[in-house]
């Protein structure tokens, strides 16, 4: 299996299985001198973990029922709590495998997750809870992701990365306060229309059925000039970082897909000069033109598909090719947006520093004419 690595200069390799030992990331090209806060990490995680979305930190109503400490343990690359400049590896036990859960399913295909392919591809699965299709997974994400933030906030601390709900199951946030963020289970920066949704996606429980909704990303306190064209403009590199995450199915910048209707008159975001810095008008380009952040705030949106795994009765095939019908246990999410937030901010982090450590060598000087 290739492909386990994202990034060139700041780069992340992951490891592990749903159900294994273990899983982790391997950090390579964290510039020394970082300091490197251990119970932040931890916080990351635990902020990722499921039922952490609600303000009393209870299960809420949309996530998944696994529960576990997801301990952060780094083995290399820190000295003394700074950075070496050498690898960082980070590791993180599984201890609530209940993996006679899918026993049951062990020959089954589950419709609308990864099952079918793997095997296709591999002809053995890990069938216990997806294996390295786990949303699980994305734990060596975060991990990965608050390094990097640690580092990006060296090179620029204006910098701030927010991701939160803005629909599920066709329900629309209206307003944006990013204080109500972390204080409803959907993370929805909307607290009225957070509890509408909340309310649907507690009917899906009941249903046994699940739901799909959209993630918005912010970054404010951008500089202009970053990304890479041709191929490694910053866009494409986000549309990577967010479509490796499972279950991400579409990405959109600013205007996105209502581009398509718009004029080159109500779609160019005007330029003005405003206290001795550059302003832009509006912001249809999401922050980014060319492949390069121009200075504004850098904005998408991320589909994400309902969560396959459902408690009702489906219709499959098993390993034999035969058919068969599947009833699905053990721990599922609802709704994955409010747990997609964490590795929304985390990979777009990663995509960050590593094309602001690329940038470096992009020119002599920067815009300013100043030598670097
Ligand atoms: C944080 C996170 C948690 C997830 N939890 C579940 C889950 O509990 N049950 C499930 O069936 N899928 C879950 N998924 C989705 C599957 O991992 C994903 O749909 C599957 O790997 C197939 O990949 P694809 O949807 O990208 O095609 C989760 C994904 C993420 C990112």
């Amino acid at each position: 299996m290739s492909g386990n690595s994202f990034g060139k200069i700041f780069k992340i390799t992951t490891f592990g299985e749903s159900h294994g030992e273990a899983l982790g990331v391997i950090i390579d090209g964290c510039p020394s001198g970082i300091e490197i806060d251990i119970e932040r990490l931890q916080k990351a995680l635990d902020r990722r973990k499921p039922g952490q979305s609600s303000p009393d930190g209870k299960l809420s109503s949309s996530v998944t029922s696994r529960k576990e400490p997801d301990k952060a343990e780094i083995l290399s690359g820190v000295f003394e709590g700074v950075s070496t400049g050498c690898p960082i590896a980070i590791v993180v036990k599984n201890t609530s495998q209940k993996s006679a859960d899918y026993s049951n399913i062990m020959n089954k295909f589950r419709p609308g997750h990864a099952d079918y392919t793997f095997y296709k591809k591999y002809g053995i699965r890990d069938y216990r809870g997806g294996g390295r299709s786990s949303g699980r997974e994305t734990l060596a994400r975060v991990a990965g992701g608050e390094i990097a933030k640690m580092v990006l906030e060296q090179l620029l601390p204006s910098i701030k990365i927010i991701a939160s709900t803005t629909e599920v199951a066709g329900i629309k946030a209206t307003e944006y306060d990013e204080s109500q963020i972390e204080k409803n289970s959907v993370r929805c920066a909307d607290a009225k229309i957070a509890s509408q949704m909340e309310e649907k996606i507690s009917q899906f429980r009941k249903e046994g059925d699940s739901c799909g909704g959209i993630v918005e990303c912010r970054v404010s306190g951008m500089i202009a000039g970053i990304g890479e064209p041709v191929f490694d403009k910053l866009d494409a590199e986000l549309a990577k970082a967010m479509l490796s995450i499972g279950a991400v199915k579409g990405i959109e910048f600013g205007s996105g897909f209502e581009s398509a209707k718009m004029t080159g008159s109500t779609w160019n975001d005007n330029m003005s000069m405003k206290n001795g810095n550059v302003n832009f008008l509006s912001n249809h380009a999401g922050g980014i033109l060319g492949g390069i952040s121009n200075g504004n705030e850098i904005i998408f949106r991320v589909a994400v598909k309902p969560v396959p795994s459902i408690f009702k009765q489906q219709q499959t095939i098993d390993i034999f090719e035969k058919e068969t019908e599947i009833l699905i246990e053990g721990r599922h999410d609802i709704c994955l947006c409010p747990r997609i937030i964490p590795v929304v901010e985390s990979m777009t982090a990663i995509t960050l520093l590593d094309l602001f450590l690329q940038n470096r060598n992009s020119s002599l000087y920067n815009t300013e004419g100043i030598k670097k």
